[in-house]
């Protein structure tokens, strides 16, 4: 992305004054879907792609004038007004304003402008980009930058959770904020440790097909998954009331199959997807650090066929573009992020790459009047301000 561009439209819409410059990422994930929310293992990597924003105090106590360069919208808002604005791009700013408030940012009046690339609605997390390139630049502005890392991945968590309508995990804040040129990184998302697995499959690549098929997660399909993998943590607890139960990560396939009958089969098919993707997760591990893709490929399919068939968080265009991927011997492809239309995450061997994306468009247009985008993955750094 161009400062030079941000920068201009910020000293037009505004005084002519410039400010600090900040810059976060989308992300991919690799495997581990849906673990999340369950204290299970993710393996994501920020990507080249992302928000970027500038911003200033600008002296007043309470009111945020903000620009939103690509819509071309201008949303002007007080901090104290307890509704905050109804632009949903806008109350990104205004959620994570006041999460950063409540970890002791005096925050204050500002002004912001912002661009991105990340493509919406294609499962990269442009909103956890947003939300974690405004926090860094309220630590910064108005926080000397005491606010630690995982203190503003939360608030971004707490954004999406208090002022969007999105029941989230935090892989995406995690990915947004501490990713890394080159490295994925394995997160145990109920410890919140984490390793960087420096990523060069060599003879292989990753590219996204981006099915450009809009999901919408607010209030919604995402949150219903999340209610029944509780649902079965509930009954567990309930049959197990000496042991300590607080997400799936902590239940056995024993365990679910005690639930099975009472807890339906609809809930049943969401948390036998969540178990086999914690093992799944594991296997990868395993088989990055032995350099072998072709295991990783496999867990992929499988979790693409979990994702499909007992988590219900694909779509026909995705299952034919996994399809397409299967036919021309990709070596792994599964639907990426939470579901519901975006992207199918491939990897590829260099020598099928370009028979694949020539056939997967060619196939693709043919059956939707439209070729899915292709994005050559490029893992890139985490958050930070760029001037
Ligand atoms: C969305 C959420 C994440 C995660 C993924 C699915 O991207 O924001 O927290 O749950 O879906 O893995």
């Amino acid at each position: 992305m161009d400062i030079e561009f941000v920068r201009s439209r910020f000293i037009k819409h505004f005084d002519g004054k410039t400010g600090n410059v900040y810059a976060s990422p989308g992300r991919i994930n690799l495997i581990g879907e849906h673990t999340d929310y369950n204290g299970g293992f993710v393996f994501p990597g920020a990507v080249d792609k992302g928000v970027m924003a500038e911003m200033r105090a600008n002296g007043t106590e309470d009111t945020v004038m903000a620009y939103a360069i690509d819509l071309k919208d201008r949303v002007d808002f007080k901090l104290s007004d307890p509704n905050g604005p109804k632009a949903s791009w806008a109350r990104y700013i205004f959620g994570i304003a006041l999460e950063m408030k409540k970890l002791g940012v005096p925050v204050k009046g500002f002004n912001i402008a912002f661009a991105g690339d990340v493509p919406l609605g294609a499962g990269m997390s442009s909103s956890a980009a947003m939300e974690s390139c405004f926090a860094c630049g309220l630590n910064d502005i108005f926080g000397e930058n005491k606010v630690s890392q995982w203190d503003m991945v939360l608030a971004g968590q707490a954004t999406e959770h208090n002022y969007c309508g999105v029941n989230c995990g935090i892989m995406d804040q995690f990915a947004s904020v501490f990713g890394k040129a080159g490295c994925l990184m394995r997160l145990d998302c109920r410890s919140r440790e984490f390793e960087y697995f420096p990523f060069k499959p060599d003879g292989y690549r990753l590219v996204l097909l981006d099915s450009v098929v809009k999901h919408q997660l607010a209030g919604s399909p995402y949150n219903d998954r999340r209610n029944s993998c509780e649902n079965v943590v509930k009954h567990i607890q309930t049959k197990h009331p000496e042991s300590k139960f607080e997400t799936l990560r902590d239940c056995t396939w024993e365990q679910l199959d005690e639930v099975r009958a009472e807890v339906g089969e609809e809930d049943y098919k969401r948390a036998k997807f969540v178990l086999g993707e914690k093992d799944r997760v594991l296997a990868v591990c395993d088989a990055l650090n032995e350099g072998d893709y072709e295991k990783v490929g496999e867990m992929m399919y499988k979790t693409h066929e979990g994702l499909s068939k007992d988590y219900e968080v694909s779509c026909e265009e995705l299952d034919f573009l996994n399809e397409i991927a299967k036919e021309n011997g990709v070596t792994g492809s599964r639907i990426m992020g939470g579901g519901f239309g975006g992207c199918t995450i491939n990897l590829v061997r260099n020598d099928l790459y370009s028979k694949f994306i020539a056939d997967a468009k060619k196939r693709f247009n043919e059956k939707y009047g439209h070729e899915p985008k292709v994005y050559d993955v490029v893992i890139g750094d985490g958050s930070r301000r760029i001037c």
